[in-house]
């Protein structure tokens, strides 16, 4: 049974256990993650000037898109008012600042129909973070710039929680991903022939669910759910920020729910920031803990 929690006031630990077991947690009205959204807006707004940023892609080229949103992604991605507001949002969830790291969070930009589906728009084909390197410890919180439905959010198939998928994680190296891959995105405009770690099956699921909130809402969830960009067909171009949490003693510990089927290799512990002062996590001190989770 998974439970999704609206709004609940409980402790991080046991709320990272709940999360561990599959549980959602939706929260409203936290200004950490309102003001993230804030920065991301006056970004897009620079970006699309006096254009609707929800419509400005049927008033563009697909290369002008692609020219504006690749530095939009890497400003607010990298951008130190970003890393700062990181620091509130991360706090408002009662999460113990000095045990806890976060990945730089980043935009999603996802334009409406068959508009841009590779590179800076990636759609995520069915996946756990996981597949990309991730430990298996990591907290994803997911939230909308502006408000979204059904058609523009991502699908969660928590049928497949627990339960392995045929997938190409093997080939995956996280290292070789930084050095090779990652900055080639917007080079990618109509396929997208980097290596990502894809399902080898259909995914046929009855548990799939949509969780579609306003402006700021926070969907949590541990990344072993599997999960997808569901295509996009609202309309609208969707933009939304996600964010990745883990606490130290959890993978130290080797806590978190069981690696039913990922089989990457390389680790990404060594972009988190530690919550209380960006310290970067030293990922050196816990190859064990890693090795011994893969
Ligand atoms: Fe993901």
């Amino acid at each position: 049974m998974i439970t999704l929690y609206l709004n609940r006031q409980i402790a991080d630990d046991r709320r990272r256990e709940s999360l561990f077991s599959g549980d959602f947690y939706l929260y409203t009205g936290l200004p950490g993650a309102a003001a993230l959204v804030k920065h991301a807006e006056n970004l897009i707004a620079e970006t699309f000037g006096d254009l609707d940023p929800e419509r400005a892609q049927f008033e563009m080229g697909v290369d002008e898109f692609i020219t504006r949103v690749g530095p939009l992604k890497s400003e607010f991605t990298n951008g130190q008012r970003t890393k700062e507001l990181c620091q509130q949002f991360a706090v408002d969830f009662g999460v113990d600042p000095d045990r806890t790291y976060f990945d730089i969070p980043r935009l999603r930009v996802i334009p409406a129909e068959n508009y841009l589906t590779a590179g800076v728009s990636y759609n995520y084909k069915a996946h756990r973070d996981m597949w990309y390197g991730h430990p298996q410890q990591l907290v994803n919180y997911w939230v909308p710039v502006f408000p979204v439905v059904g058609d523009n959010v991502m699908s969660m198939y928590t049928d497949f929680f627990d339960k392995p998928v045929k997938n190409g994680s093997n080939q995956y190296d996280y290292d070789e991903w930084v050095a090779k891959h990652r900055h080639a995105a917007a080079e990618k405009t109509t396929t997208d022939d980097r290596p990502h770690p894809l399902p080898l099956e259909e995914i046929d699921s009855r548990g799939e669910i949509r969780i579609a909130g306003g402006a700021g809402d926070v969907m949590m969830f541990s990344s072993n759910h599997l999960h997808a960009s569901a295509p996009n067909l609202s309309g609208v171009t969707r933009f939304s920020y996600d964010l990745r949490t883990i606490n130290i003693d959890d993978v130290r510990a080797g806590r978190g729910p069981r690696n039913v089927d990922s089989g990457a290799t390389g680790t990404t512990l060594g972009d988190f920031l530690r919550v209380s002062d960006l310290a970067p996590l030293k990922a050196d001190e816990f190859a064990d803990a890693v090795a011994a989770a893969q």
